[in-house]
């Protein structure tokens, strides 16, 4: 029954009261944690999930954590939150508690965490997801999910640890960076090398040379030793001006603006089959225009290395070099038949050495958006792949 106009009778009022004092009692007891039982809305009408025995203690625990801790249905509704959860999304935990969890992400995280909830394999699964906060920013995490047993008449439960990547992304980014200045100090370097070597030994050598041929041509065949030693003097002389010249070549990236990609690719390939006499075939899909210069320079340097390992390691009896492009990116494969190596022994042997090679492949791929494949068995070889991400204007000039 009402009232005059807009009032409620005494009796209706004193109901209300009881309720809410009851629903503050309840957000009181979610918040101190003092909570055994969540009632959820779930598909089938509402289900009622209770927290016994020695969760009380593992709850202690888990209010400790810095990781957000979660029970949810595998329909996405929290039966229970910590505290750092609720601070990670700036929701009150009352809020967050009872809710959806699907309200934390985006259209695609849904879909990726659906099928996890279903059947998360009895070790768990893990995915990296970006949390959106009540206060609308966004925040990465690696959601941890593991099926939690199923208690007599209880539904179905998932557990997941949410843990903030804010910092270890930070982190990434910072020594990304850094990685990329090494790079670069290491291009300017080399290039100073490169004219060091170009202007001045090179400049030296050919006039030592120039000496020698004085000497062959004023020694006749009567000095036959002497003659000879001067014309395999000159012959070695003529061998190192040659070698500095492809040193000094190698260290500049300048050629790659004089020849292209394709060009230095195959000549560079050609000379490791000359030096080393293990032939190299090369195949490289026509590029209708120049790649980013970046672009450029990583794939050659990263043959460069590639080469230079099969050279040192590999024993190989054939190599294949290969560039295409699948998609909106560039792939360059080195490929060899020698004996290949054990990527975990390599590591456990790389912590006491100073090994820079594959780190460095990496590095350049993963600066660029990139990345890095090492496919490698003993005694059938190594294929080092690298895959860069390619601009649209490039992706559409180089079909
Ligand atoms: N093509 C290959 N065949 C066989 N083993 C290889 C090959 N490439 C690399 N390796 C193995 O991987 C290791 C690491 O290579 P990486 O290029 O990082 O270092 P490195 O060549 O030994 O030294 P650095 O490149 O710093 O001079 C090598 O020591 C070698 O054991
Ligand atoms: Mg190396």
């Amino acid at each position: 029954m009402r009232g005059p106009a807009g009032t409620a009778p005494a009796h209706e009022l004193a109901g209300l009261r009881i309720r809410l004092a009851a629903a503050e009692e309840t957000l009181r007891a979610i918040r101190t944690g003092g909570v055994d039982t969540v009632v959820v809305a779930g598909r089938h009408g509402p289900q009622v999930f209770t927290l016994e025995g020695a969760w009380h203690a593992y709850r202690v625990l888990i209010e400790s954590m810095n990781e957000g801790a979660l029970t949810l249905t595998v329909d996405k509704m929290v039966i229970y939150a910590n505290q750092s959860f609720a601070r990670m999304v700036k929701f009150p935990l009352e809020q967050v508690m009872g809710g959806s969890f699907r309200r934390y992400l985006s259209v695609a995280d849904r879909a990726a965490l659906r099928p996890l909830l279903r059947r998360p394999g009895k070790s768990g699964a893990k995915i990296l997801a970006t949390l959106k906060a009540g206060d609308g920013s966004f925040l990465p995490v690696q959601l941890s999910i593991r099926p939690l047993a199923r208690e007599g008449r209880h539904p179905a439960t998932v557990g997941m640890v949410v843990t903030d990547l804010t910092e270890a992304r930070r982190t990434e980014e910072l020594l990304r960076a850094l990685t990329h200045r090494v790079v670069q100090v290491q291009e300017a370097e080399r290039e100073r090398v490169a004219l060091e070597l170009h202007d001045h030994i090179t400049q030296l050598l050919c006039a030592i040379l120039f000496r020698c041929q004085a000497l062959v041509d004023e020694l006749s065949a009567r000095d036959g030793p002497s003659l000879r030693e001067a014309m395999k003097l000159r012959e070695l002389l003529g061998q190192t001006a040659a070698e500095v010249e492809r040193i000094s070549r190698n260290l500049r990236p300048g050629v790659l603006d004089q020849l292209g990609l394709d060009a230095v690719l195959r000549a560079t390939s050609a000379e490791f089959a000359e030096r080393t006499g293990v032939p190299v075939k090369v195949t490289c899909v026509p590029l209708a225009v120049r790649l980013p210069a970046d672009t450029e320079l990583a794939l050659y340097r990263i043959l460069q290395e590639a080469l230079k390992n099969v050279g040192k390691h590999a024993r190989a009896r054939h190599v294949t070099v290969q560039l295409t492009k699948p998609g909106d990116t560039v792939q360059l494969v080195v490929k060899d038949d020698g004996i290949g190596f054990d990527e975990a022994h390599h590591e456990a042997r790389r912590k006491g050495k100073r090994v820079l090679g594959l780190l460095g492949m990496r590095e350049r791929a993963a600066y660029l958006g990139g990345a890095l494949t090492i496919r490698s068995a003993r005694r059938v070889g190594t294929e080092i792949e690298v895959r860069l991400p390619l601009p649209p204007d490039a992706t559409k000039a180089a079909a």
